[in-house]
């Protein structure tokens, strides 16, 4: 084996970036050698950041065929350390969001999981353009770190039963390298290279389970929903192949998720819907994190239903143990837990709050998502460059949803931020963001379709 092993990666180093390159360039069908040969001169940087482009280009226009997206998954996957979680004596089960604005339910869904008997290890990411990342809200708590060992993060998911951290470099490294220059290159948007990146993370998370939520809609990387079914279908396929029983939700992203955008006043949304303490305008934060966490606990075999798994859900809220997990979970991440007692602690004073308002009556008919997204980099709240640092107080909070009535000078949103000149940066773009007429629209829907495994 170890010589098969080694002898493999004598010929992967025989083949010529550029012959991989023409074949693809010209429609061909490349083999596992090749790919693999690819994946492994990501990873060893022998091939130059212009080949690896210029074959990911080849591919973003020639196409995948099926069985070359299953070995780029594969070798994108091998090509780090799978974690092996088998010493934990539980089912284990993740939830993976495509991205969205106000997109906080993570913060909502690892407690509550892992109240419920499951565990939950959590690799997250961080913001970039106009969609938040959980790792950026993480650490709005003071002191929380998500940059966790191994070692570290499989002793947190034993203590509480949930961990949130970074990608390790040893986690799906050829990732980092390709997704980086795919989003130099504007090959960012072809489902097979999408599936390849999201999946080979996400598989070397060592699960039994994984639920996904594919967003579509205005703040949505996938706007059009038909465009969303189809990843979602084909990520649901990948976890199948690989023996992740998965299941997608494809879920509306055509007004921000809940009340606040923003990373510490999203951690402030969760940390009050946790406490039982729900407002209005962040229901559909708590609706679509019960729907994922339900959907978790079916897959994982806990629950013989989604009306069953809702009602334990429910009942762990109530209990209040989903917070006292959460509570447990940012004191072993050494943060402060006391922002479980006093959620308002998450807040900063030395914020100003300006409205934006509407001009006329009527109902709000359509929310520009992207719009309020991307105002949220403009305050400093999102990054448009990895290396980019943010500001986690700054945000944006609204009690208004698609359908609800307005009058002349009523509050559409309130903008929280550091000066008056920042305000003013964004005032236009976010009046412009809502869409007012006279007529109701019809209402959305949360959750669109359901992709079972
Ligand atoms: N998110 C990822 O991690 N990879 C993609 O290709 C697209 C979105």
């Amino acid at each position: 084996m170890a010589t098969y092993g080694h002898l493999k990666v004598e010929l992967r180093t025989l083949m010529r970036p550029q012959d991989i390159i023409a074949k693809k360039r010209d429609g061909g069908e490349l083999t596992s050698g090749e790919i693999g040969a690819f994946v492994c001169g990501v990873c060893d940087a022998s091939w130059a950041d212009y080949q690896i482009s210029a074959l990911v280009m080849a591919m973003f226009i020639r196409g995948l065929s099926r069985s070359e997206g299953e070995t780029l998954v594969r070798e994108m996957l091998y090509s780090g350390e799978v974690l092996d979680f088998s010493d934990i004596d539980r089912p284990k089960a993740d939830k993976h969001s495509t991205g969205g604005v106000g997109d906080k339910t993570s913060l909502i869904i690892a407690p509550l999981v892992a109240a419920c008997g499951v565990a939950v290890p959590m690799i997250s990411g961080r913001g970039l353009g106009h969609t938040g990342g959980t790792l950026d809200k993480l650490e709005s708590i003071p002191g929380y770190n998500v940059n966790l060992s191994t070692h570290q993060f499989r002793d947190i998911i034993k203590k509480c039963g949930f961990a949130m951290a970074g990608q390790t470099a040893d986690i799906a490294p050829a990732d980092k390298k390709i997704y980086a220059l795919r989003d130099a290159t504007a090959t960012v948007p072809y489902i097979p290279l999408i599936v390849a990146s999201i999946m080979s993370k996400k598989l070397a998370e060592g699960l039994d389970a994984l639920v996904l939520d594919v967003k579509t809609g205005s703040g949505a990387f996938m706007q059009k929903r038909e465009d969303a079914v189809a990843l979602a279908k084909a990520m649901v396929e990948c976890g199948g192949k690989f023996n992740v029983r998965t299941e997608a939700v494809v879920t509306n992203m055509d007004q921000p998720l809940g009340k606040y955008v923003g990373n510490a006043l999203e951690v402030y949304e969760c940390v009050k819907i946790l406490r039982n303490d729900i407002e209005s305008a962040a229901r559909p934060t708590w609706e679509l994190s019960l729907e994922l966490s339900a959907r978790m606990l079916v897959l994982s075999n806990v629950a013989k239903d989604i009306e069953d798994a809702k009602e334990t859900c429910t009942k762990k809220l109530d209990s209040g143990e989903a917070l006292a997990l959460f509570r447990r979970n940012i004191e072993l991440q050494g943060g402060d837990p006391s922002v479980c007692d006093a959620p308002e602690k998450l807040l900063s004073d030395n914020v100003e709050r300006f409205d934006i308002t509407a001009g006329c009556t009527g109902f709000v008919t359509a929310i520009d998502t992207l719009a309020i997204g991307d105002a949220m980099c403009v305050l400093g709240g999102g990054r448009t460059k990895a290396e980019d640092s943010i500001d986690h107080a700054v945000g944006f909070a609204s009690d208004l949803k698609i359908g609800d009535r307005v009058e002349p000078g009523q509050p559409l949103a309130t903008v929280i931020c550091r000066t008056s000149d920042q305000f003013a940066s964004v005032s236009e773009k976010l009046s412009a963001a809502y869409s007012i007429s006279p007529n109701c629209p019809e209402l959305l829907t949360l959750i669109l379709d359901v992709i079972p495994g």
